[in-house]
This record gives C-alpha cells, structure tokens and sequence, in this order.
C-alpha cells in the first residue's frame, strides 16, 4: 500500500492504496463518492469520466497512485456552491437530456471539460467531442441539445434525429 494525497472537489483527502487500485475505484470505494460510474471494463463508455488537474479523464483508465498530488473534481462538486443545479446539469434536467442516468455523471463531466476549452461548440463538435462517452437510452440527441442550451446557444437549431 502507498499513501496517496489528492485535492477532490476541493477537499484534501490522504488514504492508502493498493499500486493496481484505480481512480474510479478510490473514489468510489474509498471515497463513496459513487456518482462517478463504472459501465464497462475496456475503457469505452465514459461513465467514469472525470477531471484532474483540469483535463477530461476516465478514471478507470488511472491508477489512483497517479493522481498523488492532483487536484480532481467529480459530479459530486459540480453544483452550485448553494447546492442548485449548474448550468449543464440544468440544460440536461430541461432539455431531458437524460433517461436512466447511468452515463449522465459522465456526460456532464465531459460536457464541462468541452465547454471549458471551447464555450460555443457546433452540433459536430459536440458530437465528436462526446465520442467516447455512450448512451444506451436517449440517442444522443437530448444531450447535444442540452450542452448547446449550456452554452447559451439555440437548442431548436441542432440537425434532426
Ligand atoms: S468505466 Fe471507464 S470508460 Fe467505461
Ligand atoms: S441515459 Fe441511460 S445510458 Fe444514457
């Protein structure tokens, strides 16, 4: 075991872990955190994805030991710090950008590293952006809706399904 230091979701947290233990399984694990979601076990869907120092990572693609020193950020601190809805979660609550909610935590994460970098994305760009983040319920469509609403863009004008 190695003891691991990390800033998540603002929050300094010291633990021991294993050297095979993944990020997404010390947060989820570890930390409870378990808003960030494990749907596959070949680095394909996306549910995992979170930030560290900033960039867009699956955390099941990381070893927790890597992320020694960083600062990482999950759902869990994406609201408002008066615990409302932040912008892209509200997009995706209004435009129904979401079904079962399983990639959701995901797509929200990715969504917020994209608009970060890029604050007005074309439909395209979302679209490529998004890549590797699955959705077995909504199609796809609700979400583009609800990242182009986030960044203040016109939902209505996104190509039909
Ligand atoms: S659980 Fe990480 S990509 Fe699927
Ligand atoms: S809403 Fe069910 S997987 Fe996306």
């Amino acid at each position: 075991m190695t003891e691991v230091t990390m800033t998540v979701n603002g929050k300094s947290v010291s633990r021991p872990v294993r050297g095979n233990e993944l990020l997404v399984e010390f947060l989820r694990e570890q930390l409870r955190l378990t808003g960030t979601h494990v749907g596959c076990d070949t680095s394909q869907c996306g549910a995992c994805c979170v930030h560290v120092n900033g960039e867009l990572v699956k955390a099941c693609t990381m070893f927790a030991a890597e992320a020694d020193g960083a600062e990482v950020a999950t759902i869990e601190g994406m609201a408002n710090a008066d615990g409302s809805l932040n912008v892209i979660q509200q997009a995706f609550q209004d435009h129904h950008g979401l079904q079962c909610g399983f990639c959701t935590p995901g797509m929200v994460m990715a969504a917020a590293a994209l608009l970060k970098d890029n604050p007005t994305p074309t439909e395209a760009e979302i679209r490529h952006y998004l890549q590797g983040n699955i959705c077995r319920c909504t199609g796809y469509h609700n979400i583009i809706k609800a990242i182009m609403a986030a960044s203040g863009q016109d939902a209505g004008k996104i190509a039909a399904e």
